[in-house]
């Protein structure tokens, strides 16, 4: 099962002692059900705050989300960079966690969970503790965490960022062939352009902050997708065509980073008749 998304002039303020800050402006974007949805942009444009909207743990100043068909809410999972697992639990306790919230049998749920971790080939480690895993290791517990649980949308911010190149690449083939078994729909984070080519059915590019989703390229590329995709000419005149789109923004943010630096250092330096010569 899988669920769509309508997300419509979605805004949101931060506001602290320094004064307020429009982390995103009228956003607005659709996911089909069953669609791997990326979205990249410079740092800091908002992508972290949507994807909380979409969790229900972050809340909006303007606009609506619709998360299915606006009756039953659908179930939602997310990963996060940092792997997030309970220390003091096995592997196998920590994919059964949210089957265990949601009250699900002791034996169904350790079935569940045995099958997901099959899935992400970590059986052999079900009575480990994540101190014990690579990091790889630990993002792939909590993808079988996250699936465990059987969301109808499952989100995913920058999970594999934290992770050597090599590993992202086996972790990009992997969630792959676990997508395409199960096709859920995915709203997917990244900063990388290839990795968002590579796995997605559509990139969406936001602007730099205020953030709003400024083009959304549809990835025509076949599936099943495999990491050999990335030597293809289509491949990387699609990723050469976002990134010319992306750099616009990514200096359109360095502008503004500078400039509140410019400003906050001008606060901070005395008043001009009090100046030292
Ligand atoms: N809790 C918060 N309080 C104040 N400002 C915040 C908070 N969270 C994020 N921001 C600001 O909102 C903007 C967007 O943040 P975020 O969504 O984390 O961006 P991204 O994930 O795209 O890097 C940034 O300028 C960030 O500093
Ligand atoms: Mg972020």
């Amino acid at each position: 099962m899988s669920a769509s998304i309508t997300i419509r002039d979605v805004g949101k303020r931060y506001r602290s002692s320094q004064g307020e800050v429009v982390a995103l402006a009228a956003t607005s974007l659709t996911v089909q059900p069953g669609e791997f949805m990326c979205i990249v942009g410079p740092s800091g444009c908002g992508k972290s705050t949507l994807l909380r909207m979409l969790a229900g743990i972050g809340s909006y100043d303007e606009g609506t989300i619709q998360l299915g068909n606006g009756t039953d809410p659908p179930r939602t999972a997310m990963v996060f960079q940092e792997y997030a697992l309970f220390p003091w639990r096995t592997v196998l306790d920590n994919v059964a966690f949210g089957l265990e919230m949601r009250n699900v049998g002791h034996k169904e749920r350790q079935t569940i969970a045995l099958d997901y971790l099959n899935k992400v080939g970590l059986t052999r480690f079900a009575a480990a503790y994540p101190h014990q895993l690579s990091g790889g290791m630990k993002q792939r517990v909590a993808i079988a965490r996250a699936l465990a649980n059987q969301p109808e949308i499952l989100l995913m911010d920058e999970p594999f960022a934290a992770l050597d190149a090599q590993t992202r690449h086996l972790m990009q083939e992997e969630l792959l062939r676990i997508w395409e078994a199960e096709r859920k729909t995915v709203v997917y984070i990244t900063h990388a352009m290839e990795e968002a080519v590579l796995l997605g059915d559509c990139v969406a590019l936001m602007t730099a902050r205020p953030g709003r989703i400024k083009t959304v390229y549809p990835i025509a590329l076949p599936r099943p997708r495999h990491l050999a995709l990335r030597t293809t000419l289509a491949f990387n005149e699609l990723v050469q065509t976002i990134w010319n789109d992306l750099v616009d923004e990514v200096n359109a943010s360095r502008d503004q980073e500078w400039g509140d630096a410019s400003r906050l250092a001008e606060a901070a330096s005395p008043p001009h008749g009090e100046k030292e010569s």
